[in-house]
């Protein structure tokens, strides 16, 4: 066996799930921080991704991060440091560790400056959701403009998990609409954004979809100015909202919400928002996807804890086959160089309800 793990039972009131980390002999491995290579040789590309498990084959889209990083501009055209937008990636794997590079699955267009998919636009944390009535898949992603004042969701879709997909266009969600579990209070003041931008829908900026056991699809975005996440019900072929939607976890300011599901809770892990420099992570646990949320504080322990070890999470898998047992997927970006961003995957423990993140060198998903 090439790796080692255990179920320590007893020690918690919940189930506990620990991952004995591999000793450096011991291979092949998940290597946070590392860079990994695909299997031609060349460093995976797949930046604020997502995956989905289809059919005995696990799918990792993300972010192309190619070319020259732009510092912020001295003219306030763009507040951030970015790269240009190539496209969204996509590798398969069976295994979570060897890595097959499918291509770029929605190509930039840069001949169209109007384009949401222009190389000057913003297309951040891809994830694509399978559709099991239509059969399609469906890619979402926070589509925006290099000021990023556009604030919106891009949707495209394809017949198969490698595309090509078709794109679909970008929208602000819950246009005219007010949340399930609005106040009065929440509707009086128009300087605030969900009043301000009621007519023209709410902004949607990082973001992540989420399919529930009985196939009901959800979008999970931070809205409001970044400070409230917004959870949104999908239609049925996931390609719109719905309308109905509630605002969750107000004036916290998360980002890179990542949401799963274990004995029929909801949980989320998400960051707090400081563009690409880590912070500490938050997670929240709830028995309805509606909420109430509960917090749970930073589910990270030990040294750097306070910066999620030095990552943004950007999803959290299941493995497939394992029912209990996830990865943390987050983001080791390089502000200096964002196309040499890294990754740092953890297997998530369980003390209770409360998930809980340790460091690992290298560590098996088997
Ligand atoms: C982060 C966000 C990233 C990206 C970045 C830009 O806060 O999570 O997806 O938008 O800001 O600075």
């Amino acid at each position: 066996m090439d790796y080692h793990n255990h179920f320590l039972s007893a020690a918690f009131a919940g189930v506990c799930l620990a991952l004995s980390p591999l000793s450096a002999a011991e291979s092949p491995a998940i290597r946070s921080g590392d860079v990994w290579n695909d299997t031609d040789g060349r460093a995976v590309d797949a930046h604020g991704g997502g995956m989905l498990f289809h059919e005995g084959t696990y799918y990792w889209y993300g972010e192309i991060k190619q070319g020259k990083t732009y510092l912020p501009d001295v003219n306030k055209s763009w507040g951030g440091t970015r790269v240009d937008v190539t496209g969204v990636s996509c590798y398969s794997s069976k295994d979570l560790l060897s890595w097959k590079n499918l291509g770029n699955v929605l190509p930039a267009v840069p001949g169209d400056p109007s384009s949401d998919l222009h190389p000057g636009k913003v297309l951040e944390r891809p994830k694509v959701i399978f559709n099991a009535k239509t059969r399609k898949f469906v890619l979402w992603f926070h589509s925006d403009s290099l000021n990023y004042a556009a604030a919106a969701c891009g949707v495209a879709v394809a017949d198969a998990p490698a595309g090509p997909f078709e794109y679909l266009g970008s929208f602000r969600p819950n246009v005219a609409t007010w949340p399930a579990n609005v106040t009065d209070e929440d509707k009086k003041d128009p300087k605030t954004p969900l009043v301000r931008d009621f007519e023209k829908g709410q902004m949607a900026r990082d973001m992540t979809v989420f399919v529930d056991d009985d196939g009901k699809g959800y979008l999970f975005t931070a809205s409001e100015d970044n400070a409230t996440l917004h959870i949104s019900e999908l239609s049925d072929d996931f390609l719109k909202t719905t309308g109905k939607y509630v605002r969750v976890f107000p004036g916290r300011m998360m980002e890179a919400p990542a949401v799963f599901k274990r004995a029929g809770k909801y949980y989320l892990i998400a960051s707090g928002c400081t563009a690409w420099e880590p912070n500490a992570a938050r997670s929240a646990v709830a028995d309805s996807i509606w909420g109430p949320w509960k917090e749970l504080g930073n589910p990270c322990q030990g040294e750097k804890a306070e910066i999620t070890f030095q990552s943004q999470g950007t999803f959290v898998l299941p493995i497939a086959g394992k029912p209990g047992r996830f990865v943390f997927m987050a983001d080791r970006w390089n502000k200096n160089n964002l196309p040499d961003s890294r990754y740092v995957w953890l297997p998530i423990a369980f003390e209770g309800e409360k998930p809980v993140l340790r460091w690992m060198d290298r560590w098996s998903p088997k």
